[in-house]
């Protein structure tokens, strides 16, 4: 396992926060033209995505031969717009040039879900996994829609949102839309990546990335069974790490 916990300095807009997101995202397309990246949904990722397209659209990173995996999905919205993948395809994929063919996408009906989640982890086996998933951090710890009590060996899967999740997921649709069930890589799922990029900004997340990286690692904190991932990259602001402890035994770098 190796750790390495990047952290940038206040800013007024998270310009370099999310420059050095990117810079990782370049790296691994660099070393892997047609790497597999997985996406996340959210708030955290907002900049992120913004300076992936500029910096596509300027030719500085090429993704015309990576593919990308959806991370979660919400299950039985009133219409396709209310998905993660609509979306992902606004923020992401279609600024990127990323056809649907090339979008590894998760069910979005409960009917036939168990199925549509056994075929997404069989085609992620058969097409050698992922280089690359990018995580935001939950407020209760979740990383996708793996929450509390979620088992460190789940898979793809239908899951029930706890209230707090459903209710942030709420202010996303401006209050149009809150979503009860979802899917979700699992776990396993998440910790198979070659590499993982967990994203925190702001000080919200500050007692929950604490707990995560130091605390026991505990179904009741999702997110601290990262520290069983091959290789995890943490970048989080000045805010969000201000919890941390000064003798952490991780590699940090200060940015
Ligand atoms: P946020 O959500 O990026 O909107 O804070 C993160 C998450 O719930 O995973």
């Amino acid at each position: 396992m190796s750790m390495k916990i990047m952290i940038t300095a206040a800013e007024p807009t998270p310009v370099r926060w999310a420059a050095e997101a990117a810079n990782v995202i370049a790296a691994v397309l660099k070393a892997h033209p047609a790497a597999t990246i997985g996406f996340p949904t959210g708030e955290t990722p907002l900049p992120v995505y913004a300076e992936l397209r500029r910096r596509v659209t300027q030719g500085q990173i090429d993704v015309s031969r990576c593919r990308a995996l959806m991370l979660d999905e919400y299950l039985d919205p009133p219409e396709e717009s209310y998905t993660s993948w609509s979306w992902l395809s606004h923020e992401v994929f279609a600024p990127l040039g990323l056809s649907s063919d090339r979008v590894r996408r998760l069910p979005w009906h409960s009917k036939g879900v168990e199925t549509a989640c056994a075929a997404f982890e069989r085609r992620l086996r058969l097409e050698d996994g992922c280089d690359l998933q990018i995580l935001g951090l939950g407020a209760n710890g979740h990383i996708g829609f793996n929450e509390p009590g979620s088992a460190a060996d789940s898979r793809t899967r239908a899951v029930k949102l706890t209230a707090a999740t459903a209710a942030a997921n709420r202010a996303y649709w401006h209050g149009e839309y809150e979503p009860e069930w979802a899917v979700t890589q699992g776990i396993a799922t998440i910790l198979a990546a070659r590499k993982i990029l967990l994203l925190a900004r702001g000080g919200a997340k500050a007692s929950i990335l604490r707990r995560a990286l130091t605390g026991p690692r505990d179904p009741e904190v999702p997110a601290s069974f990262l520290r069983g991932a091959s290789a995890v990259h943490v970048l989080a602001d000045e805010a969000a790490a201000a919890a941390l402890p000064r003798s952490l035994d991780y590699n940090i770098e200060w940015l």
